[in-house]
């Protein structure tokens, strides 16, 4: 039997990820969405055959639906993620988990209260195979102890809404738990550094260097370009004490024409990671049909949010700014 899906927001995120799990993957079905935006949820709902609920509360409480899918605006992604551990479903959110330490600490202390994960963060980097080759690099020993993790992180350009601030909790959330992820550690403290600014964003502080500041005594750089024209390029290496792991360029092809050698370098997040969503909901699907979850958790998703709401503040002193972290829960362990 499929998995019976809700899906809460269906904008552009909710829209491929419904795609990914009616045509891509198998094992789920989407058999109701909810959006404030009502005529879009019911243009969603019938290109898909899915039922359309007023809220997205009703959708959770529905009796129809096994597990939820949260890609609203961020601000609201607390409220359902604690209505879904309310109704013990198991629920995939997209980041932010909460925009505040509180809010996300209320979810930490719902799913503790109820003794067992329900709730998968939205860090799809943590399924990208390079990524997990690195891991397993750094795993077996041959680089040695981790000192120094330098990621970069290209955006063609922003619209014109975005601010620095966003550069940290929209773009650089997803190195910074990448960092986590990769070196088991935790963030300590983090400054944020910026050259002059790159010309093609106006007043936009671009780029930022972020560092951290690990628990190891390791270091974490972040360069987050986002208006840097030429495509979207992601970049990781990891220095260690005896080697170096380096994410690798990764064309199918490279092709070698007029005295030159060339490959493709994606154009945008969802060219760069579209494997990587795929194999993260491949994976929360069968996690959910054992009505739990898989991969980053919600304590990730309270780190994020305890990091980048400090990095908010680095940037406005132009200091180096600790991070507090409560104890971790053991069902996070
Ligand atoms: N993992 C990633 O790399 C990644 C990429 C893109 C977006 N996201 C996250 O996904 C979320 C959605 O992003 P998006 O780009 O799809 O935004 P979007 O604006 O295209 O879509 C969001 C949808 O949610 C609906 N919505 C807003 N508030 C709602 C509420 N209270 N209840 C129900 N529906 C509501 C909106 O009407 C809209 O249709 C954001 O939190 C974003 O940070 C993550």
């Amino acid at each position: 039997m499929n998995l019976k899906i809700g899906i809460i927001g269906v904008g552009m995120i909710g829209q491929d990820h419904i795609r990914r799990l009616t045509t891509v993957l198998a094992g789920a079905s989407v058999v109701a969405v909810s959006d404030v935006n009502g005529a879009q949820a019911e243009t969603v709902a019938a290109g898909i055959g899915a039922r359309c609920y007023a809220t997205g509360e009703a959708l959770i409480a529905a009796s129809e639906v096994e597990a939820i899918i949260v890609t609203s605006w961020g601000p609201t992604h607390a409220t359902y993620v604690l209505a879904a551990i309310a109704a013990g479903k198991p629920v995939f959110c997209e980041k932010p988990l909460a925009e505040t330490v509180e809010d996300c600490e209320a979810v930490l202390d719902a799913e503790v209260r109820h003794g067992k994960r329900l709730v998968q963060l939205g860090f799809m980097r943590r399924f990208d195979s390079q990524y997990r080759a690195m891991k397993e690099t750094l795993r077996s020993g041959i680089i040695g102890a981790p000192l120094i993790f330098q990621s970069g992180h290209r955006n063609p350009s922003v619209p014109g809404y975005y601010t620095a601030n966003n550069a940290l909790t929209d773009t650089a959330v997803h190195d910074i738990d990448t960092a986590r992820f990769l070196l088991d550690d935790e963030p300590v403290a983090i400054s944020v550094k910026s050259p002059r600014k790159n010309s093609r964003g106006g007043a936009l502080a671009d780029p930022l260097l972020t560092l951290l500041d690990m628990r190891s005594g390791a270091l974490v750089t972040i360069e987050t370009s986002v208006n840097i024209a030429y495509a979207y390029d992601i970049r990781g290496e990891i220095i260690g004490e005896t080697g170096v792991v380096t994410l690798a360029e990764r064309n199918d092809v490279v092709v070698k024409a007029n005295g030159v050698f060339s490959g493709r370098v994606p154009a945008d997040w969802k060219e760069r990671f579209s494997t990587a969503f795929d194999t993260e909901f491949r994976e929360w699907i069968a996690a959910a049909r054992a009505g739990g979850a898989t991969g980053p958790s919600s304590w990730d998703g309270y780190v994020a949010t305890a990091v980048t709401t400090t990095g908010v503040k680095a940037i406005a002193s132009g200091a180096r700014e600790p991070i507090k972290l409560r104890e971790r829960p053991a069902l996070y362990a």
